[in-house]
């Protein structure tokens, strides 16, 4: 069978690792693929976003399953576009990409199915929001209710920073038309969880849990970053796991009812405080690098699990996970996630053990192997528990480099 992959990224690496797994894989495209793809797929020279030229090789090729990474094909109705040519797609259709197309859809989906998440108000004009900070407290999270890159996110200490942020995106246009609704919410504490479920006919399948590191320095402290390094399984109490369990069901009948089909990946990003879980967001693609880890894990045939999704046939007892905990560590850019430099020559991977899975985040060889993003390499490694996870994957980072390179020095260590 021949498939194709859809994007750059350390995810995309990933699922094609696993999927390079399948008896059934002969061939995997890659659109566009990095440095790391490039050693078992072809990379094609096609942009994740351009759905005209993907759909185009698709059917010329004869492509037998697509597996679309990025959020911004999804929202733009790439799956749509394969269905309508009767060819098979990975992914939720473009009414259900709204859930991360517009975070004022989701709110209002969230509240009409009694979900939990924060308290929100959506406005359209600079004076509205203006005038509507006074229903909320401090701090608060201003929100541009589009696609913004993981950046649309800004937290608010007081007035100052609340009225600062809505001028910069009402007037400033920081966010450009992604920004023309904005979302105010009420600041919620807790730890954060990422869960991933699958979705086959509008039914929640959970993965098992990763955790993220989203800020770029040790402690949790600096900026939010696209995520410097996870690890999985996360254990939950029975309490816990109850209430994620009924959050599920809300979310299915809530799909069920607004007449929306779902397929693909559902990730469902939790605040948790005293084992009460909120949804803070929606995404509807894998997680990067949640997939870093959890592909590792995975014990069963991906193709397979991928194809059942889209059948609607998916069970409970088709995903099955290694007894073992897998930990990943992103090496990055100087400088990200702020302005960073590329094409620094990376050296050292012959030096890494055989046990190491090395992802590519953003890598491009041409002789040699030089960075080409801000996330550069996940250097991942599975063990029998989260200490010999954790001590494989930093011994190996050591054994790495290029100018500038950074990399958080706690993960999985809390
Ligand atoms: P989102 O894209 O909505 O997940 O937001 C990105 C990040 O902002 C989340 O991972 C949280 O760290 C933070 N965040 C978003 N909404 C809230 C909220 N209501 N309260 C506290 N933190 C939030
Ligand atoms: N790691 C967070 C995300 O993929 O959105």
């Amino acid at each position: 069978m021949k498939v194709l992959v859809i994007g750059n990224g350390g995810r995309e690496h990933a699922l094609a690792w696993k999927l390079k797994e399948s008896k059934s894989v002969d061939k995997i495209y890659m659109a566009r693929g990095n440095g790391g793809t490039e050693d078992f797929c072809e990379n094609l020279d096609i942009d994740p976003t351009d759905i005209e030229k993907l759909l185009a090789f698709a059917v010329e090729n004869k492509i037998d399953l697509t597996v679309v990474g990025p959020e911004d094909p999804l929202c733009a109705g790439i799956v749509d576009a394969f269905n309508e040519k009767g060819l098979r797609v990975f992914g939720p259709n473009k009414a259900c990409a709204r859930f991360e197309k517009s975070k004022e859809f989701t709110k209002i989906f969230l509240e009409k199915y009694s979900i939990p998440t924060a308290k929100y108000k959506s406005f359209e004009s600079y004076d509205h929001a203006e005038k509507g900070l006074e229903e909320f407290s401090y701090p608060l999270v201003v929100k541009a209710d589009g696609l913004c890159f993981g950046k649309g996110v800004i937290i608010c200490r007081d007035r100052d920073e609340a009225v600062d942020a809505l001028e910069k995106i009402f007037k400033d246009k920081i966010f450009g038309d992604q920004g023309n609704t904005v979302v105010i919410e009420e600041f919620l504490t807790g730890e954060e969880a990422s869960v991933l479920c699958l979705v086959s006919n509008n039914k929640l399948f959970p993965l098992e849990r990763a955790k993220d590191h989203k800020q770029i320095f040790d402690g949790d402290k600096g900026p939010n970053t696209g995520g410097v390094g996870t690890y999985s399984p996360v254990s939950a109490s029975p309490k816990l796991e109850k209430n994620l369990e009924k959050i599920y069901k809300q979310i299915e009948d809530g799909l069920n009812k607004e007449g929306l089909h779902y397929s693909g990946i559902l990730f469902v990003g939790f605040m948790i405080e005293d084992d009460m879980p909120k949804v803070l967001e929606f995404n509807v693609r894998f997680g990067d690098p949640e997939t870093e880890v959890l592909m590792p894990r995975l014990d069963v045939d991906l193709y397979e699990l991928l194809n059942k999704t889209i059948d609607g046939k998916l069970e409970r007892d088709d995903i099955r996970w290694k007894d073992e905990t897998c930990l990943t560590v992103i090496m990055c850019s100087g400088g990200y996630p702020g302005s960073y430099e590329k094409g620094k020559l990376i050296e050292g991977l012959d030096k890494v053990d055989k046990d190491i899975i090395v992802f590519h985040n953003g890598t491009k060889k041409t002789d040699d192997l030089y960075t080409n993003g801000g996330r550069v390499l996940s250097i991942t490694a599975l063990g029998k528990n989260l200490e010999e996870a954790r001590k494989k994957a930093y011994d190996n980072v050591e054994r790495i480099s290029f100018e500038g390179a950074y990399y958080r020095k706690d993960i999985g260590s809390k």
